[in-house]
């Protein structure tokens, strides 16, 4: 359930117009709905009830600071690759220690900024990165909070593209080489060892391959305590699926996927931690566009918006569908059209949807792309000099700008002439 409903005939997201946004910010936009986000959070928080559990939200796929903010002050945790976003995670007042650091390449400085500002711990993903980190934490003098990520080798039944736990994948360490890893890990003095963590995949709308994952990685745990490490924290990554189109997907509710956990790894007395995305942020955003031109061509309408594969590239990159509604509410028994729904970018790879049944709208209507807040604004880049579309929370009956879109003039200026060009 989201926040993003037709109320009188106009679209809302919660109890603002999106048609007074537009009015205020221009087009296009991301609108971002504070309820929506708390609520998903809270759907995981409960789904671990009863077991000691941090939510920590995987900010690559939405980390604007007020978004991050509603979510931290709801209790989340949050999940970064990148020092940029432990940054982001700190400026939006995120305590070191509710910050995990996952990622392939976290590079020498990145573990440095990271166990100076306070780190709840990082995920390793290989030997190399190990003895690297274990050599910033002793020239820090301190111990570095350490889980090592292990690759189950199972098939997350998901696009290729973001599938992370099968062999092939370049995430984490084969489950069967971990415990010579661990024996590794155990005798650096840069690290100490805390837990095991594991992620195989985002967009998951099945629960099986969760729960293939888990029941390797308790098994794991049992060995590893065996062999003499203090096993103490599971981070069982993201990825829960959610519904794209409101007709036929019906992902797993966060409820099962918490009874999951608790069935697989509940008897170990381990503390939980889970890595949710999109679940939290995906349904909680939409991006509102506008039809510029209706052009008809050989065999089919294109609807050409004025929002293209630069402020949304996941249609383009991953064929991902987006339902595409009209903001204006299409009366009851309207026929549907049939568009190619594009955007002004010049190549064909520019491209939403193809022969898309929607409600049939005109030059000047604004349409929304529901699902658009996780992997949306975070992916978007400036090609074609086309600037980066704002970004918009509501909150209630109040909204506010919480990214502007820059000028054309900002933009130029970002770039410099060389010396002898001058
Ligand atoms: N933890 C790790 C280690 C991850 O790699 C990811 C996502 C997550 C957590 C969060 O997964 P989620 O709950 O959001 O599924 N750009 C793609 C998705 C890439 C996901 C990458 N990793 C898309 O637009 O579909």
């Amino acid at each position: 359930m989201d926040h993003f409903l037709y109320r009188n005939g106009a679209l809302h997201a919660e109890d603002v117009p999106v048609a007074d946004i537009a009015a205020a910010v221009g087009t296009p936009f991301y609108v971002y709905s504070t309820a929506t986000l708390t609520r998903h959070f809270k759907l995981f928080d409960d789904a671990l009830d009863g077991m000691d559990h941090l939510v920590c939200f995987a900010m690559k796929s939405a980390s604007n600071q007020a978004i991050i903010k509603v979510l931290a002050d709801a209790g989340a945790g949050m999940d970064v690759v990148s020092v940029g976003e432990y940054l982001r995670a700190k400026a939006a007042g995120v305590p070191g220690d509710k910050i995990v650091f996952s990622g392939v390449g976290k590079t020498a400085d990145e573990m440095r900024t990271a166990l100076d500002g306070g780190i709840r711990q990082f995920n390793i993903e290989s030997e190399p990165e190990m003895i690297v980190l274990d050599q910033v934490a002793q020239s820090l003098g301190v111990r570095a909070p350490i889980t090592v990520r292990v690759n189950p080798d199972v098939d997350a039944k998901t696009h290729a593209k973001i599938a992370t736990g099968k062999s092939e994948n370049k995430f984490g360490i084969p489950i069967s080489r971990a415990r010579d890893v661990y024996a590794m890990a155990g005798k650096l003095p840069g690290l100490k060892v805390i837990g095991i963590d594991v992620h195989i995949g985002s967009q998951l709308t099945e629960l099986a391959p969760f729960e293939a994952a888990y029941s390797k990685v308790a098994e794991l745990t049992e060995q590893l305590r065996a062999d003499g490490h203090d096993i103490t924290r599971l981070d069982l990554g993201g990825g829960l699926g959610i519904p794209y189109t409101r007709s036929n997907e019906a992902p797993p509710l966060p409820t099962d996927y918490g009874n999951l956990i608790k069935r697989t790894v509940g008897h170990l007395g381990c503390e939980i931690e889970i890595e949710p995305g999109r679940l939290i942020s995906g349904n909680a955003g939409i991006m509102v566009t506008k039809v510029i031109y209706v052009k008809s061509g050989e065999d089919r309408d294109f609807l050409i918006l004025d929002a293209a594969m630069n402020d949304l590239i996941r249609p383009a990159m991953y064929e991902a569908w987006h339902d595409i509604v009209p903001v204006i509410e299409p009366a009851p028994g309207t026929e549907p059209a049939k568009y190619d729904v594009v955007g002004p970018v010049c190549e064909s790879g520019d491209t939403f949807a193809k022969s898309r049944e929607m409600s049939p709208v005109g030059a000047d209507d604004l349409v929304a792309f529901r699902s658009a807040g996780a992997y949306g604004a975070v992916m978007s880049s400036e090609y074609n000099s086309r600037p980066l579309i704002p970004e918009v929370l509501v909150d209630k009956d109040q909204f506010a700008v919480i990214r502007a879109r820059p000028t054309y003039q900002e933009m130029i200026a970002r770039d410099t002439l060389p010396p002898w060009l001058g």
